[in-house]
């Protein structure tokens, strides 16, 4: 089927949830995709920092077939291998004690909203129940995730809310400090706010935020989704900042292409939780545990991916710091960490976005004026200039005519 047909039909039939772009993907190798019209585009969307070792990576695609052809799916209600050794796998290279599995980020973070709760009424504090995240973050869209996000845009509409989150400014204790009540039970903080503009920390604030739940005995929730698995440069990325979360909600990157969640914690706060208080029927079954294996050991083998990711990273922040000199009246700041880079402009980011994808190259804008490079991990230097050429050309364009 022709392109504009394949549009038609799924402009017809597909609930009409997102504003997506008139191009049909079928096929993705490394940094690339293709279209249905043969059309070739360099990939620095990597599906929202999901495709951590790029499009089809052969050790993901060959563990998935050979999971594939043993067992597709069975029941939590018995013991499944490809889950055990994943959950080792993330055990042993974290702070936490135990895993949950569950089937994306939102339903990640529902599982840890639930267990703060769950084990504040453990200790006898059935009132304690409030969860104090930050203005301008990002959580998910089911609905207590979306009560979380400290975005209105997303949650108009869908009122009413879930009782019990409070929303304070990013980056500032004293604020933090004053909202703490004796209702309260937990923080929930993304380590960069992502989908809010690559908001990064400053340099002191999660310790500070560590150091403030610890003395007024409150759980610290890191929400991963999207810094998790080596995005940042090391493979979880409070890891920068010198703390450890007492729970911590990943997905995005961890299947490398497979929908997967987790929520990890330690064993005192895991313990709150007992057979039959959460539970999904997908959850971290055979396909999908075999696929975050595959990934998860190709990303930490000898720490390549990583020192790659770190390195990429000095390279595009450089060049894009180069366009920055170049279009001051556009470019304000270039800011990031690994490779979950912002460009934040003086105008609406998505004219930028969609001549980049007339050119063959796909870019990402978020919080309105912030374009974002999610490349994979394994993006490398001649795909950065090419990005950096497409994006000078297409700016220099967009300058001329919006003169
Ligand atoms: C930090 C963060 N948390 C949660 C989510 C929600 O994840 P999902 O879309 O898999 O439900 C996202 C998605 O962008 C995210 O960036």
């Amino acid at each position: 089927m022709e392109t504009k047909k394949i549009l038609d039909v799924s402009n017809r039939y597909i609930m009409n949830t997102y504003s997506r772009f008139p191009v049909v993907l079928r096929k993705g190798r490394g940094m690339k995709v293709w279209g249905t019209d043969g059309k070739e585009y360099l990939d620095f969307v990597g599906g929202v920092a999901v495709n951590i070792l790029g499009h089809c990576h052969p050790k993901v695609v060959v563990a998935l077939q050979k999971q594939a052809q043993r067992l597709l799916h069975v029941s939590n209600y018995y013991h499944i291998e490809p889950q055990i050794k994943l959950a080792k796998l993330l055990v042993e290279k974290s702070f936490a004690d135990r895993v949950f599995f569950c089937n994306s980020g939102a339903e990640a973070n529902e599982a840890a909203i639930k267990l703060a709760r769950k084990y504040s009424k453990e200790q006898g504090r059935p009132n304690r129940f409030e969860i104090i995240t930050a203005k301008n973050s990002f959580h998910g869209r089911t609905l207590a995730t979306l009560t979380a996000t400290g975005q209105e845009k997303f949650q108009k509409g869908f009122e009413p809310l879930v009782p019990g989150f409070r929303h304070v400014p990013f980056n500032d204790i004293r604020e933090l400090s004053n909202a703490i009540t004796g209702d309260t039970c937990a923080v929930l903080l993304e380590p960069v706010q992502a989908e809010g503009g690559v908001i990064l920390p400053d340099e002191h604030y999660l310790k500070a935020a560590r150091d403030l739940c610890n003395e007024r005995d409150l759980l610290l929730i890191l929400d991963e989704v999207q810094t998790g698995m080596g995005r940042t440069g090391r493979l979880f990325a409070h890891e920068h900042y010198g703390i450890t979360p007492d729970i911590m909600t990943l997905a995005k990157g961890l299947g490398g292409g497979v929908p997967v969640g987790a929520m990890l914690a330690t064993e005192r706060i895991a313990s709150a939780f007992q057979p039959g208080n959460h539970a999904t029927t997908f959850g971290g079954n055979p396909l999908v545990c075999a696929a975050a294996v595959a990934t998860m050991e190709t990303l930490l083998e000898d720490g390549f991916i990583l020192d790659q990711c770190n390195r990429m990273s000095m390279y595009l922040i450089k060049n894009l710091q180069k366009l920055k000199g170049e279009f001051p009246s556009l470019i304000t700041e270039i800011r990031g960490k690994g490779l979950l880079i912002g460009m934040e402009l003086t105008k609406d980011g998505d004219p930028i976005v969609r001549a980049c994808l007339e050119q063959g190259v796909l870019i990402n804008c978020t919080a309105g004026n912030v374009l974002r490079f999610i490349p994979p991990l394994i993006v490398q230097q001649k795909e950065i200039n090419r990005l950096i050429r497409v994006l000078g050309e297409v700016i220099t364009k967009f300058l001329k005519e919006s003169l």
